[in-house]
């Protein structure tokens, strides 16, 4: 079977992991991906938070399979000849250094567009134009500045960050759906062009919602959420704590075994359409013609009151017998589920949401696969590559070079083996 971007061939200038994800993404629909990566340390990541001495981390391996790895050092003069070569045969280069950095090497817009009209160059950035262009940024500055904090926690509290990547993961999914939009683009106009997902945006996209309820809150408080109707709202989106961000009201509510286990919790939505049932299995049917609780409007200021009640039953259930139980009577909940149960989940290792890589000097470990199925592009997890693994490999497949040229690099100390 092919894959989708069969024929594509990336320059991967990326490291840490907003860029990372983006290349392994395409890498997975069947682009090559050639990482460049400095000599001798290579992503950073690599060392980073490693749990085995001397062997990639898993931060590493789990943002970059399926892709080669080839060293240089982009300083270095003939380093930089090396890349401009590079860049002369492929497709996309992705990068997401600070702010400045690829000029800095010499790789400006102008030089790519005049080394291939077809270039297409993908960026992170922290921020777009405007004050803060020029900041570094990692992704807890961009949940902080893109609006995710400050309507995450709960109203006495902080504002809080969230586990899911949204600021690095989150825009290296924006950016590769820029790059194959341009690539697609290309096939009318033959041209290249620049890509700029900034996480900033990306985040802010991401938190939509809490920007159509600012407007909202123009024309009276947010009554789904739970400081209705006994607490205070001043002039910006509130946080939420666990509320719903849709038209349904929604809590995380305690299952049976809470006290001992953290993840012993449902979140359990109070749809419209099935009340008659929720009452039913709640063993409140007094609530289907009651005045004060019969309609979604007169629920909204008792929230509070339904959810305790409802957790009254759901603390009499694990989280998985409620789960069994509502989905019989289509009410829409879900359990919370951690990353232990998740490892094990027979459903998902079936599917290749999660997959075991054996890796060269790792061993066997799990990642998360591709999360996208598209049904004529089958992904295969492979390894990550070791540091420059395929930099021979890529001087002479992609850039043809004979073993003289080769040679003569090597010596040269641009891929980080001078004198050898
Ligand atoms: N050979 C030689 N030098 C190399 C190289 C190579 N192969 N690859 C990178 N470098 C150099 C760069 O040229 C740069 O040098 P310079 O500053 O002297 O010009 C230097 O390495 C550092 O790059 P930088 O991107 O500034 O790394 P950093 O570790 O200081 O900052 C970030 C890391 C993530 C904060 C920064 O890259 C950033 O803000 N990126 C954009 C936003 C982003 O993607 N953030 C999320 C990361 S998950």
């Amino acid at each position: 079977m092919g894959k989708a971007l069969d024929g594509v061939r990336i320059l991967d200038f990326t490291h840490v992991q907003s860029g990372p994800t983006c290349t392994q993404l395409l890498a997975w629909f069947g682009a090559d991906v050639i990482k460049v990566e400095r000599p001798g340390t290579g992503d950073i990541t690599r060392g980073q938070l490693r749990d085995i001495p001397n062997v990639d981390s898993l931060y590493f391996t789990m943002l970059n399979h399926n892709k080669r790895s080839i060293t240089i050092d982009s300083k270095h003069p003939k380093g930089k000849e090396v890349l401009e070569d590079l860049v002369r045969v492929c497709d996309v280069l992705v990068e997401n250094f600070a702010p400045g950095a690829l000029d800095r090497m010499g790789l400006t817009w102008a030089r790519i567009q005049q080394l291939n009209p077809r270039m297409i160059m993908a960026s992170v950035k922290g921020f777009g134009p405007g004050p803060y262009e020029d900041c570094k940024v990692y992704e807890n500055v961009a949940q902080c500045a893109g609006g995710a904090a400050s309507t995450t926690g709960f109203d006495d509290g902080p504002p809080l960050v969230t586990g899911a990547q949204i600021g690095d993961s989150g825009t290296g999914l924006h950016l590769a759906l820029g790059i194959v939009t341009a690539l697609y683009q290309r096939n009318a106009t033959g041209r290249g062009q620049k890509v700029l997902a900034a996480m900033q945006d990306g985040v802010l996209n991401l938190c939509r919602v809490k920007l159509r309820d600012q407007q909202r809150l123009a024309h009276g408080v947010l009554k789904e959420y739970p400081q209705y109707p006994h607490g205070e709202f001043g002039d910006a989106v509130p946080r939420a704590a666990n509320a719903s961000g849709g038209g349904q009201p929604g809590s995380i509510l305690k299952c049976k075994g809470w006290e001992t286990d953290p993840n012993a919790y449902i979140y359990f939505i109070t749809q419209a359409p099935v009340w008659k049932e929720i009452c039913k299995v709640i063993g409140r049917e007094g609530w289907i013609t009651d005045p004060d609780y019969a309609t979604p409007d007169v629920r909204l200021p008792r929230l509070k009151e339904i959810f305790a009640t409802i957790e009254q039953w759901t603390m009499t259930k694990t989280k998985f017998e409620a789960m069994e139980i509502l989905n019989q009577h289509d009410i829409p909940c879900g359990p919370i589920l951690s990353m232990k149960e998740l490892a094990v989940e027979p459903a998902l290792r079936k599917t290749g949401t999660v997959v075991e890589v054996d890796h060269p000097t790792r061993g066997k470990y799990l990642t998360v696969g591709n999360p996208i199925k598209l049904s004529d592009s089958a992904t295969e997890v492979t390894a990550s590559p070791l540091l420059g693994a395929h930099t021979d490999e890529i001087l002479r497949d992609v850039l043809r070079f004979d073993d003289k040229r080769v040679a003569e690099l090597q010596a040269s100390g641009a891929l980080g083996t001078a004198g050898a």
